[in-house]
């Protein structure tokens, strides 16, 4: 038995050998630069992300200094920071690209059009959703938005007559969620109904996102948690519970949709499978994983795109007193709707709006993209079609050659850029680019005009124990985080605007 045990270890040292041996001197990348220790094994980046906790990006930030533009940051995937490279990767329709299939499993979402793989599959399963979300669709989306707007004003109005601190993170989420499960699913959520925003809201999504780097590395751990029935996993892990629940929650949806069941606003949903739905994409797993991609990337990301927006416009008072100058054209009262179509025309809320999705980062996580049959060229280096690429997006929004000063909150270099000629629009990669770009960047954009332009021109707030500190991105767990905890941004409201 001993004997037996002994050879099999000795013949799984023999295999790791021979395979390191391949991988830094045979393997097609084995010309690309980088640390030994990450084309050799997959070890480098669990220790940047699953020990150090989401931290693998500044890693591959400090090896660029070292190394160059073009590394290799696993045995398989090559990392490129060079903005001018981005569309490269992240291409156009034109250019086949797909997605990296082993990355995308953390997600637990298979079939949903967010994490499949194939470019023609992928295209067969977005094409019913992209006029649902397109700009068009826009004005279907309205009538929520303001609805939940209001909710929100009157919350921010109860604080301010209770002299009471306000938790805008925990109302912005529960204002996302609100209404991407309205839109789609055309279910009340109520978070921004209940007192504290239902702060619970964010847990299932942050149970995803926290574990995503576990789970990159043990997907079989996706598997074990979906045994447990829902009582068990809420004493062992509430936060797994409330992911798991939610994911029960939209399966249910999907189910009464698909069997007819109306909503009684009708729901997103609903249209496309009354559009006719082919049957191939009307399973009730793939349309539930397609319900909880849509779901899970409608709230954090523009959630948190307003925390950061709002720390920014209340940390600077020349900022906020020229955007409310700006907004009272068109909203001429404090408690007057603001039309979208207005909003949209005005040069100053827009540059905010670009400067804003520009500091927010958007997703934290490099998103390899593969080219399967094109080979690419980089300097002098040739990458081979079916090779792992990335570029983190971070990367090319804090690029100071194309955006001075980077980390200044500058809404002015939209308009000066503009005003020279220059495209710096090309740069904002916040929703990505090319095939597999967002989905829901309508949506988000109207999400981010209409609530800065309400809450800009009706309140006036001060920062309450919150310092850049609670929402600068320092960790990596597919969107950003901070250092400690969740991102967190509270105010107390000083002031009613009152003309
Ligand atoms: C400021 C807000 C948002 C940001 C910054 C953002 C960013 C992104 C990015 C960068 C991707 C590409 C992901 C990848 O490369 O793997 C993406 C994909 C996606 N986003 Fe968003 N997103 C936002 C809001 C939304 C909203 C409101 C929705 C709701 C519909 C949404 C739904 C999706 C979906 C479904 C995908 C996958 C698309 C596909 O692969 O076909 N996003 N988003």
């Amino acid at each position: 038995m001993l004997a037996q045990a002994s050879s099999c270890v000795g013949a799984f040292v023999v295999y790791l050998i021979i395979r390191t041996i391949y991988r830094l001197h045979f393997h097609p990348l084995s010309k690309i630069p980088g640390p030994k220790l990450a084309a050799a094994t997959n070890g480098y980046e669990f220790y940047f992300n699953v020990i150090k906790r989401g931290k693998f990006i500044w890693e591959i930030e400090r090896l660029h200094e070292i190394y160059g533009p073009i590394i290799r940051i696993t045995p398989k995937e090559i990392h490129i920071k060079d903005s001018n490279y981005y569309e490269e990767i992240y291409a156009s329709s034109s250019r086949k690209r797909e997605k990296d299939g082993p990355y995308f499993q953390q997600f637990d979402m298979e079939g949903s059009g967010f994490v499949t793989v194939a470019a023609e599959l992928h295209r067969e399963r977005r094409a019913p959703l992209n006029k649902l979300f397109s700009k068009s669709a826009t004005t279907d989306m309205l009538p929520i938005l303001y609805d939940n707007l209001d909710k929100l004003c009157r919350h921010i109005k109860g604080a301010y007559e209770s002299d009471r601190v306000i938790k805008l993170d925990a109302g912005f989420a529960g204002l996302t969620s609100d209404t991407i499960y309205g839109y789609f699913l055309g279910y009340r959520s109520g978070n921004l109904d209940s007192q504290d925003f239902n702060e619970h809201v964010r847990d299932g999504i942050n149970a995803l996102t926290r574990l995503c780097h576990v789970n990159f590395f043990f997907p079989i751990i996706q598997t074990i948690v979906g045994l447990f029935p829902l009582p068990v996993l809420k004493t062992l892990n509430p936060h797994i519970h409330a992911l798991m629940e939610q994911k029960a929650h939209i399966r249910t949806q999907v189910v009464n949709a698909l069997s007819g069941k109306q909503t009684k606003d009708g729901s997103a949903l609903e249209n496309v499978l009354n559009d006719g739905l082919s049957e191939n994409l009307r399973g009730v797993d793939r349309l539930a994983n397609e319900g909880m991609a849509i779901v899970s990337a409608g709230i954090e990301t523009t959630g948190r795109a307003l925390a950061v927006g709002f720390y920014q416009i209340i940390s600077n008072k020349d900022i906020q007193t020229k955007l409310r100058e700006e907004l009272k054209s068109v909203i001429p009262t404090p408690q007057s709707r603001p039309a979208w179509d207005q909003l949209r025309q005005l040069p100053y809320l827009s540059s905010v709006i670009l400067e804003t999705l520009r500091l927010a980062t958007g997703i934290a996580m490099r998103s390899p993209r593969v080219a399967p049959t094109e080979t690419l060229i980089y300097g002098d280096h040739v990458i081979p079609p079916g090779t792992s690429m990335s570029q983190h997006n971070y990367f090319v929004l804090m690029d100071p050659e194309i955006f001075s000063e980077p980390h200044v909150f500058d809404p002015e270099r939209w308009l000066r850029a503009a005003t020279k000629g220059e495209h710096l629009e090309r740069y904002l990669v916040t929703f990505s680019k090319g095939s597999r770009n967002c989905l829901g960047m309508n949506l988000a954009y109207a999400e981010l005009y209409l609530t800065i332009a309400t809450l800009v021109r009706q309140f006036d707030f001060t920062l309450h124990d919150t310092t850049w500190k609670d929402i600068a991105f320092a960790r990596d767990f597919s969107v950003p985080y901070p250092e400690e905890g969740n991102t967190s941004l509270q105010v107390l409201v000083r002031n009613m605007i009152q003309e």
